[in-house]
C-alpha cells in the first residue's frame, strides 16, 4: 500500500493545481494557495505553451543589425493623460485615451497607445522580464498599442501583428526622479488589488527618455507575458534604461496582490527563442550627433567643390 501513496497525493495536487484558470506569478505560489504559476500558464490558455513566447533573454551578440530600424515618429506622447491608475491584482495599470499613436521604428503601421503597465522585483531587486546578456533590470515599462484602425485590444490580439509593445528598462540612479512622482505618489491610494485612484499630471513622454536617446532597440516578434499569451505582439525592446531612486523603484513593492502578500516578482521567466532571430536598430548614436554628422559631410563636401 505503501508506495500508492505519493502518486495519489501527487494526482489531487494536480487537479488542485490545474483545476482552475486563475493564473499567479511564481512569487504567490504557496501550499495554501496553489494558483497556476508561470509554468502551469498553459492550464490558463494554451496559448502560453505556444512557440513564440515573450519575453526572451536578447543576447546582443547574436542579434542582427537591420537599416530598416529607423526612429520612432510619437504622436500626442506629450499630451497629459486624464485617466486612472488601478491596482489589477497583477501589476499596475493605466488605461491610455486613444490619442497617442507611433510610427516609424520599422513597425508597418500606426500603433495607437491603449494602456501601460510595469514588471518590478523585490524591493529594487531584479524584476524586469526581457534580460539584456543574461542581465536583469530592477523594472520594466510596457507601453501596449495597437493598429490605429482598431478599438479594442481583444480585435487587435487576433491579427499577428495587431499589436505593437514599447518595453523600457528602469536602473537604479542616486538621485530621485522627479518625473515620476505623480505615477508614484498615486501608488500608496492603490496597494489593494481592484482598487484604482486618478493619476495626477502624467504624459507618456514623460515615462520615458528624452526622444533622442531612444535611437537604439531591439525587434522581435512575440507574445503578451501575461495569460492568454497571444502571439501577435509586435516587440520593441529599448536599449536606454529609465533611472528611479532606490526608493522610487521600492515604492512598487508596497501594492498587494489579491492574496494580500506583496506584489513583488511580477514578471515572467524568459521563453526559448525557438530560432527566432532578434534585430538590433544600431548604434546608440543620437538625433543631435546624427545631426552633427550630416552638417559636417555637407561642410566636407561643400569644401571640396572646385571653385
Ligand atoms: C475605480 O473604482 C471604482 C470604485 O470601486 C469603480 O466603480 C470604477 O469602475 C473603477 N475604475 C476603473 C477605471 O477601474
Ligand atoms: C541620454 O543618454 C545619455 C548617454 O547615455 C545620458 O547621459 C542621459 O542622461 C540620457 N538622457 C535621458 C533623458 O535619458
Ligand atoms: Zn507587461
Amino acid at each position: 500500500m505503501q508506495p500508492l501513496i505519493l502518486p495519489v497525493l501527487l494526482a489531487s495536487f494536480w487537479t488542485v493545481c490545474t483545476g482552475s484558470a486563475d493564473w499567479c506569478y511564481q512569487s504567490q505560489f504557496t501550499c495554501e494557495h496553489q494558483c497556476n504559476a508561470p509554468a502551469m500558464w498553459d492550464h490558463a490558455s494554451s496559448n502560453c505553451a505556444g512557440s513564440v513566447q515573450s519575453p526572451i533573454n536578447i543576447v546582443t551578440r547574436k542579434t542582427l543589425k537591420d537599416e530598416r530600424l529607423t526612429h520612432f515618429e510619437f504622436k500626442n506622447y506629450k499630451q497629459i493623460i486624464t485617466s486612472r491608475v488601478k491596482n489589477n491584482g497583477h501589476s499596475v495599470q493605466v488605461e491610455i485615451p486613444h490619442l497617442s499613436s507611433i510610427s516609424g521604428g520599422g513597425l508597418p503601421n500606426t500603433y495607437k497607445a491603449v494602456q501601460f503597465h510595469l514588471h518590478w522585483g523585490n524591493d529594487g531587486g531584479p524584476g524586469s522580464e526581457h534580460t539584456i546578456d543574461g542581465e536583469q533590470y530592477p523594472m520594466e515599462l510596457h507601453i501596449v498599442h495597437m493598429k490605429h484602425h482598431y478599438t479594442d485590444l481583444k480585435t487587435a490580439l487576433s491579427d499577428p501583428e495587431g499589436v505593437a509593445v514599447l518595453g523600457f528598462f528602469y536602473e537604479m540612479s542616486n538621485s530621485e526622479n522627479q518625473k515620476y512622482d505623480p505615477l508614484i505618489s498615486s501608488l500608496q491610494k492603490i496597494t489593494a488589488t481592484n482598487t484604482n485612484t486618478s493619476l495626477l499630471s502624467t504624459s507618456l513622454a514623460q515615462l520615458i527618455p528624452s526622444e533622442t536617446n531612444l535611437t537604439s532597440y531591439y525587434r522581435y516578434k512575440g507574445s503578451l507575458t501575461t495569460p492568454p499569451c497571444t502571439e501577435a505582439v509586435i516587440w520593441t525592446v529599448f536599449e536606454n534604461p529609465i533611472p528611479l531612486s532606490m526608493n522610487q523603484l521600492k515604492a512598487f513593492s508596497e501594492l498587494r496582490f489579491a492574496d494580500k502578500k506583496q506584489m513583488v516578482d511580477n514578471f515572467r521567466p524568459i521563453q526559448r527563442l525557438n530560432g527566432r532571430q532578434v534585430f538590433w536598430s544600431g548604434s546608440a548614436m543620437t538625433l543631435a550627433s546624427s545631426v552633427l554628422l550630416v552638417s559636417a559631410i555637407t561642410m566636407a563636401l561643400g569644401m571640396a567643390q572646385p571653385n
